[in-house]
């Protein structure tokens, strides 16, 4: 091979690697995006109602309107958007953290990412407790 073939089949290698190289990229940031919006909710959970039972204890949660509500203390509540903001699956509560099954992303009880590849936190509700009434709201 020759200087000006080496020359030649050098640049197209590199211009083929350049278009491969940009479609991963756009392809990692289509899947980036893919998680749904946080939604805006106002409803209230009875706490004595067999569909909520599991937070009267602490590390019960349910799901609700696209939010998960943990008890994380007693009489202690948070609520969280429940997809996750790397590409939607559902987080689930243990041991004082939101956990994402998917990818490993982690998040505190602030909606605040600790761990993995979330790129922005959960949404954080407003829970108000009274009596055996929780109303979560944002
Ligand atoms: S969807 Fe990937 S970490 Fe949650």
């Amino acid at each position: 091979m020759d200087r000006k073939e080496f020359l030649r089949t050098s640049g197209i290698l590199s211009l083929s690697s350049m278009a491969v190289i940009a479609a991963f990229i756009e392809s990692c940031k289509k899947t980036e995006s893919s998680a749904p919006q946080a939604p805006t909710v106002n409803f209230n959970l009875d706490l004595t109602a067999s569909a909520n039972s599991s937070l009267n204890s602490v590390g019960g949660y349910v799901y609700n309107s696209g939010v998960i509500v943990a008890c994380i203390a007693t009489n202690s509540y948070v609520a969280l958007s429940q997809a996750c903001t790397h590409q939607g699956c559902t987080v689930a509560y243990a041991s004082g953290s939101f956990n994402c099954p998917c990818h490993g992303g982690r998040y505190d009880t602030n909606g605040n990412v600790t761990a993995g590849p979330p790129p922005s936190p959960l949404k954080k509700y407003t829970v108000t407790h009274n009596g055996n009434n929780l109303n979560i709201a944002g």
